[in-house]
């Protein structure tokens, strides 16, 4: 299996951005995280960060082309404003797993919408840099959620 988790902006800000939402861990530990997960069940893993919208529909629409087998996406703020990296999912049609750090669904009104929602067949909320575990288990099958 080969997956692609992708971060969109300011999450290359763990670690100093409000920590009391999303924990004093940093991208780097996170990136650690996962590597070593995918490493111990054989996985190959690439994690990409991009503070641009139109970097993350490259990075989707790459995924297709270098054949993955499904991505994992935080888009941050993307989240709730981009049709595009919907409708870059869409065009891949690659299975796709989208992931919280924090609670959205506690938080701002303007948080509870999600545009990849409508494409991605499971989100995962509130559970921390688990979440980015469980989403890459469930889309190899591994997890206990399948
Ligand atoms: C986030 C939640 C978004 O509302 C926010 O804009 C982020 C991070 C999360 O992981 O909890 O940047 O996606």
């Amino acid at each position: 299996m080969k997956i692609l988790v992708l971060n969109g902006p300011n999450l290359n800000m763990l670690g100093i951005r409000e920590p009391e939402i999303y924990g004093s861990f940093t991208y780097k530990d996170l990136v650690s995280l996962i590597e070593d997960h995918c490493s111990d069940k054989g996985i190959e893993v690439k994690c990409l960060q991009s503070n641009h919208e139109g970097d993350l529909v490259d990075y989707i629409q790459q995924a297709y082309f270098e054949k993955y087998d499904g991505i994992v996406i935080n888009p941050g703020a993307y989240t709730h404003t981009s049709v595009a990296l919907l409708d870059a999912l869409k065009a891949v049609s690659l299975p796709a797993v989208e992931v919280h750090i924090s609670h959205v669904d506690e938080r701002e009104s303007f948080r509870q919408v999600s545009y990849v929602s409508y494409y991605c067949s499971k989100t995962i909320i509130g559970k921390g840099f688990d979440g980015y575990i469980e989403a890459i288990d469930f889309l190899c099958g591994n997890g206990p959620f399948n």
